[in-house]
Formats: C-alpha cells, sequence, structure tokens
C-alpha cells in the first residue's frame, strides 16, 4: 500500500532512501533546504551539471542530508503542469529501491502542491500483476512524503491519481480476465463500499429492453455483453451529469477482423468505460455536490458463428435502426444505445468518452484527445483540460459528412466515407443525443502508451481523460 502524507518538517534531515529536490537551475537557492545543506549539496550537484529542463533527473549521494540519496528534477517553468510532470518524471527515476521518499519541491499555492503530490503518486504507478517472480512485483516507493502541502491538497491528490491508477489498471488487465461480467461485478463492488448505486442490465434484459447495438455486438462472444449503470447522488447535488464509456473490454473488429498487428493494444478499447467508472467513484470520494451517472457499454467484439455480419440491420434503443456495414466500427454501436438511454433521464449535460477511432491518432497523434460536440460544452471540457494539463483538442461535426452515413435501406449506416473518420464517428453519436448539451471525448490512442514512459505517464494504460473529466464535474459543481 502506498501512504501519502504532507510533512512540514526540514526535508533534509528526514530519514528517507530519496530525496527528490526540484531544480531550477540553482540549488543553493532551494527554499526548502537549510543554508548548510544548501552550500554541500550544490558543490556535488555543481560537478554533475544537473539540467533544469522540465523532467531531467540527476542522481547525487546523500550529501548533507539524512537520505540516502538525492534526486534532483528539472522544473522548467515551474507551472503547475511542469511541476506534476516533473515529479512525476522523479518519481519513476526512484525506481523500486527506495521505499520512503521525501519530495521537496517548492510550490508557491495550494493547487501547485497537490499538482506536486499527484505527479509523484501517478509517476510511481506500477502493474504488477502477472508478474512471478517477486522482485519483478514489487512496487515503488510506498511512503510519499510531500514538503508544504496542505492535508486538503494530499486528499485530492489521492483521489484522483486512485482514479487513474485504477483506470490503467483495467486497461492493463489481460482480457482473459476482464470481460462484461467481470466488469460489472467491479464496478458493484467498489460501488457498494461507496454509497454509489449500481445497476446491470444482464443480457436477457437488454434484449427484453431493446438495448440492439450492445447486443449486436457482444452476440459473437462467448462472454455476453453488460450495461451498467452507477449513480452518485447526493443531496446537496446542484446539478446533474451523465458519462457514458465505451467499454469494448477486447476488439478483435468482429467479422471485419482487424489484422494482427492493429490488435495488439485493443485490450484497451474499454478505457472509456474505466474512465467513467473511476470518475464517478472519484465524485463519491470527493463529495462532489454535483450527480452523476455513469453508463459502461460492455462487450467483446469477437468473430464467431454467432456474431454480427456486415449488413445486419439493428434497432438500437429509442428505436433508431442501423445498418452495419463494418462491424469493426462497433464502438459507436454500443454507445448510440448508452447515450440514448441516458439522456432518458434529463441530465443537465452528457459526456461520452471512447477509443473511438484509429483516425484520432492520425488527426492528432498519440498524446492529444479530440474532442467535439456542443461548442459550449466542447469549449468546457477544453477548459478543464487546460487547467489539469491534459491534452484535449477541439475538433469539428461538419454537417456534410453526415450525407455518407445515410443508408440505402435503414436509417444510418455505421461507417462513412474514408476522410475525416474521427469526425463522421462523432456524427453518428449524434443522431442518438437529442437535444441533450453534449460532448464526446475520442481518447483512442492516448488511452494506450506504446512507446516509452515519460512525465508522470507509464508505458500501457494511461488514464486519459481522468483528470480532465473530475475537474469537468468540479467547475460544474461550482468547485
Ligand atoms: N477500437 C477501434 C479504434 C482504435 C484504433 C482505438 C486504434 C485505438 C487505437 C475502433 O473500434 C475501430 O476499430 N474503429 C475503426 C472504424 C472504421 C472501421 C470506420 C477504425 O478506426 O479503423
Ligand atoms: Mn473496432
Ligand atoms: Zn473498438
Amino acid at each position: 500500500m502506498t501512504s501519502l502524507n504532507a510533512t512540514s518538517e526540514t526535508v533534509s534531515t528526514l530519514d528517507a532512501d530519496a530525496l527528490i529536490l526540484g531544480f531550477d537551475g540553482d540549488v543553493a537557492s532551494h527554499p526548502q533546504l537549510p543554508d548548510e545543506v544548501r552550500t554541500a549539496v550544490a558543490q556535488t550537484a555543481a560537478a554533475l551539471e544537473p539540467s533544469a529542463k522540465v523532467g531531467a533527473t540527476t542522481i547525487l549521494p546523500g550529501t548533507g542530508v539524512t537520505a540516502t540519496r538525492i534526486v534532483l528534477v528539472g522544473l522548467g517553468d515551474a507551472s503547475e503542469g511542469d511541476l506534476r510532470f516533473a515529479a512525476g518524471a522523479a518519481a519513476r527515476s526512484c525506481g523500486k529501491k527506495p521505499s520512503t521518499v521525501v519530495v521537496a519541491i517548492p510550490a508557491d499555492s495550494d493547487a501547485k502542491a497537490s499538482a506536486i503530490a499527484e505527479g509523484a503518486l501517478l509517476g510511481a504507478y506500477t502493474f504488477t500483476d502477472y508478474k512471478s517472480s517477486e522482485d519483478d512485483a514489487e512496487p515503488h516507493a510506498t511512503a510519499w512524503h510531500i514538503a508544504g502541502a496542505s492535508d486538503a491538497a494530499i486528499e485530492r491528490a489521492q483521489i484522483i491519481a486512485a482514479a487513474v491508477a485504477s483506470t490503467r489498471d483495467l486497461t492493463n488487465t489481460s482480457p482473459l480476465d476482464l470481460y462484461p461480467a467481470s466488469f460489472a461485478e467491479i464496478a458493484h463492488e467498489y460501488a457498494g463500499q461507496l454509497g454509489v448505486e449500481a445497476l446491470t442490465w444482464e443480457p436477457q434484459q437488454l434484449a427484453e429492453q431493446g438495448f440492439g447495438g450492445i447486443l449486436a455486438v457482444g452476440m459473437g462472444s462467448s462472454r455476453l455483453p453488460r450495461l451498467v449503470r452507477l449513480s452518485w447522488k447526493p443531496e446537496d447535488a446542484t446539478g446533474s451529469v451523465a458519462l457514458v464509456g465505451k467499454g469494448i473490454t477486447f476488439d478483435t473488429g468482429g467479422i471485419s477482423l482487424k489484422p494482427p498487428k492493429s490488435m495488439e493494444t485493443m485490450k484497451s478499447d474499454m478505457t472509456g468505460a474505466a474512465a467513467v467508472m473511476n470518475i464517478v467513484f472519484a465524485a463519491a470520494r470527493a463529495k462532489l455536490p454535483i450527480a452523476v451517472t455513469g453508463w459502461l457499454c460492455l462487450a467483446e467484439n469477437m468473430p464467431s458463428g454467432t456474431a454480427q455480419r456486415p449488413s445486419d440491420v439493428i434497432r438500437h434503443y429509442g428505436g433508431k435502426t442501423v445498418e452495419v456495414l463494418n462491424t469493426d466500427a462497433e464502438g459507436r454501436l454500443v454507445m448510440a444505445d448508452g447515450l440514448a438511454r441516458a439522456i432518458e433521464e434529463e441530465p443537465d449535460v452528457v459526456l461520452d468518452i471512447a477509443t473511438l477511432t484509429g483516425a484520432q491518432g492520425v488527426a492528432l497523434g498519440t498524446r492529444t484527445s479530440a474532442v467535439m460536440g456542443d461548442d459550449a460544452i466542447r469549449a468546457e471540457v477544453v477548459e478543464a483540460a487546460g487547467e489539469v494539463d491534459e491534452a484535449f483538442w477541439p475538433m469539428p461535426l461538419p454537417a456534410h459528412l453526415r450525407e455518407e452515413l445515410e443508408s440505402k435501406i435503414a436509417d444510418l449506416q455505421n461507417i462513412a466515407g474514408p476522410a475525416g473518420g474521427m469526425l463522421s464517428a462523432g456524427l453518428f453519436l449524434k443522431e442518438f443525443v437529442g437535444d441533450t448539451p453534449w460532448a464526446h471525448l475520442d481518447i483512442a490512442r492516448p488511452a494506450y502508451n506504446e512507446g516509452k514512459p515519460y512525465g508522470f505517464t507509464p508505458a500501457g494504460g494511461t488514464g486519459a481523460s481522468v483528470r480532465t473529466m473530475f475537474r469537468f464535474l468540479e467547475k460544474r459543481a461550482g468547485l
């Protein structure tokens, strides 16, 4: 278990395996170090030519301090974003050896102190569930002491980091173990502990109530689909938000089978649902004064004798019919049902989060998520993302592309032409939100880091969108 505390003691005399010192180019002016210590550390550091570039780390022996070693970390421009990134990089560079770490990165506001704590926890994340040797399975540092932070800053950081870590865990989990029914069980288990109401639609109930999209996508698998509703409803709620998440626990493409290379990362196709679940739980933990309902659209997209065919016409929740021309465009099919059901409850706003299109990565790359939808809500998401330093970029929903979704025989077809694939997917979803203020978040590539770790982001599941959605809720709640 990782523990995180604020400390107001002198950082140089705290007993620790590592002391992380923020480095702005001049150790001799570090405000959290006593004078005599500064000079000693500055002298040792000088020989190693440390860099002040954000996240650059330099490791020194523990000269003049109680800690065994010192990690200097560059702070860049020392903005909230750079501080979070730097703390994450420093935490990662501590590796597995230290079990107690003191973080002395100066912050001139509580928000910055919270960002530092958050970055450290996010950077220390490891996923070792499937490692069989004890050595590999060892976690990163277990006790973190953040200098100069308030208890409130620490608590907020802990809530957010837990939501991100749990989202990463689910993304990283083998799809042999994570499938619609097991996902739903996890949701119920945590909901019970947090005062969140949980409700699951079993396959038969999905059929009786007309969830044709979730059923069509899920029926090719022996592990049948589920829809889960999670609700945090405080008495002092000032408004309501619905969140709908794509939870394809594995996306083979179905009968429109993906090539092997494209399938390698498709265990990450449930990240939207994992993010939604953890955001509802984070809202409950933080007791945010706003009602939040999460919808998890869970299915495994497999090819088989019971799978849907390209050409099938399905009927979505609410009655719209769709001609399925490509079974690999399955995300929009499960999301259409989820959105149609979510808006029935008349939330103030609905956000949907999905690893929806490869086109997202073509347009924006591997680290920048897209947000589409109503101008006002889209702007709110971009603003919330900016405040927590998560990369979200506004994208349009050009009306002319809507024509490409016209089907010859049904109300809609599930694919459009090759140009603007992320946008036509957004336009498809728009058909299911009615008049409810709405934004669509496409996190396809940012949800899963296929490259090297950086800052507080590990390889594998990243937890993309969680921090932005939490900030979105806080702002909606007037915080
Ligand atoms: N899950 C994929 C999208 C995806 C691709 C996520 C790469 C992460 C990385 C989605 O279900 C999909 O297969 N989309 C198709 C849509 C196409 C058939 C219209 C795609 O993007 O190729
Ligand atoms: Mn697909
Ligand atoms: Zn998919």
